[in-house]
């Protein structure tokens, strides 16, 4: 693993511009200079890792076309970056990142995990459960109230925004919600594991995250077994017709992803929402005066401080994008936070304005095969989720510094200290 952090970190020295992504405290507080130097310096920039996109036109092309696959195991030679990989995961346990789960699947097992969960997380469905969100709102937004001490901050993240997402996804799964803090914690362990160069600390942190998941999972998988209920996960473990039945190792991935995917992102689409309608008053007294542009509002966030800044393909033959030529097995990083700063198609692009007319052409939920399969429930959140909590505390005011996650792909708020009252 120490092979890895230092061939990142060498190759940061050296000046390759993607691996100062992953290091550089600067660009980590804020990538968006970085990005439009990117994307000023070409449309498929190649560093001695990988190349960068961050046109939306080429991020687009990267993520739809069957040319590029997710499986890191594409990759034919032992390149550099395969070959840190592959040291880095040596005594890993298997994650809800790591084949086979969905994310870094391709077609045609792919088409069969995600079909095997999709019916739950279409518009429809989603929009079924509109009630149940607006009552765990109301109800959290009480505990948070309980919380808030008369004088002094209390931590929207840790009392609100990481709540709503993870209530709401262990309801879908069916998984027991007094044991939220337990998934939280093992999800803030793991999430590091989607940035390169850890130290070593993370790097435990993140196998024991995993090594917990997946435990209880496995407890979990057992008990459903004995006592089946009508919910997702009963359903996974049920299946027995020939072909469709998941083995345990693709359960307990599948398991692991949809939870930890359910509130690792969403907590940041809350929190920086928070975040950016306090610092832009103006626009939040429109959305007071204008409710029904919250929708709206969520895209917004969603382009301008995306969740998921970044994410890979692996080239699966030679070939050609916008003129630049890429040889099979060759990582290319379509940069999604970039994409969404793209001038060519958002006017303006570094304004925040709830009132943009396009804001929904944003990459925030990827796009093509492994287009968000939570995006329906994350933009259900962020609505009710954002709107009931400048509902119910409208005097809603910053309270200290608030502190950034230090991980690089998903981007948001560890902390942020407010007071709900005057
Ligand atoms: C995939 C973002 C919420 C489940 C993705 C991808 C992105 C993303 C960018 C695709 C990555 C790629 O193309 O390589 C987000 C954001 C969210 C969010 C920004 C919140 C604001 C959720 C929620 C769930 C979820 C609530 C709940 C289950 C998934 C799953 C995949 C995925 C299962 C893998 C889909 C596949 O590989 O086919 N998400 N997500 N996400 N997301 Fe989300």
């Amino acid at each position: 693993h120490g092979l890895l952090r230092l061939g990142i970190a060498a190759a940061a020295r050296r000046g390759d511009t993607q691996a100062r992504l992953f290091l550089d405290p600067v660009i980590r507080e804020n990538p968006y200079p970085f990005y439009r130097q990117v994307r000023q310096t070409g449309a498929l920039v190649r560093g001695r890792l990988m190349w960068s996109a961050t046109r939306h036109d080429v991020v687009t092309e990267v993520l739809r076309r069957d040319a590029f696959g997710v499986h890191p195991d594409t990759v034919p030679a032992p390149r550099p970056l395969a070959t840190l990989r592959r040291l880095s995961r040596r005594g890993m346990p298997i994650g809800p990142i790591d084949p086979p789960s969905m994310l870094v699947t391709d077609p045609p097992a792919h088409t069969r995990y995600r079909r095997l969960v999709v019916k739950v997380f279409t518009a429809r469905a989603i929009e079924g459960l509109r009630s149940q969100v607006e009552r765990h709102c109301a109800d959290l937004l009480d505990e948070l109230g309980r919380a808030a001490p008369h004088r002094g901050p209390v931590d929207l993240v840790a009392r609100y925004a990481s709540l709503l997402p993870v209530t709401m996804i262990a309801e879908i799964l069916g998984v027991p919600p007094q044991l939220r803090q337990r998934f939280l914690d093992w999800g803030s362990a793991m999430s590091p594991a989607l940035d390169l160069g850890l130290s070593l600390g993370q790097f435990r942190r993140v196998e024991a995250g995993i090594r917990q998941l997946n435990a209880w999972l496995r407890g979990h998988f057992a008990r459903l077994r004995a006592d089946p209920g009508d919910d997702l996960l009963s359903q996974l473990v049920l299946l027995d017709s020939d072909g469709e039945r998941l083995t345990e190792e693709e359960l307990v991935v599948l398991a692991g992803l949809l939870m930890a995917a359910g509130f690792e992102t969403t907590v940041n689409l809350l929190g920086t929402g928070t975040a950016l309608l306090l610092a832009h008053p103006e626009q939040l007294a429109l959305l007071r005066a204008e409710p029904h542009r919250w929708p709206n509002a969520v895209e917004e966030i969603l382009r301008y401080d995306s969740p998921v800044q970044t994410t890979a393909r692996y080239c699966r033959t030679d070939t050609e994008v916008a003129g630049v030529r890429l040889r099979r097995g060759e990582v290319v990083v379509p940069m999604l936070g970039g994409a969404n700063r793209d001038p060519a198609v958002f006017a303006d692009p570094d304004r925040f304005d709830v009132t943009r007319g396009n804001a929904r052409d944003h990459l925030a939920f990827s796009s093509g095969a492994h287009y968000c399969l939570g995006a329906n429930l994350a933009r259900l959140e962020g609505e009710i989720g954002l709107r009931s909590l400048f509902e119910r505390y409208p005097d809603l005011a910053l309270d200290g510094v608030p502190q950034r996650r230090p991980t690089r792909v998903l981007r948001g708020y560890d902390h942020l200290p407010v007071r709900l009252r005057p």
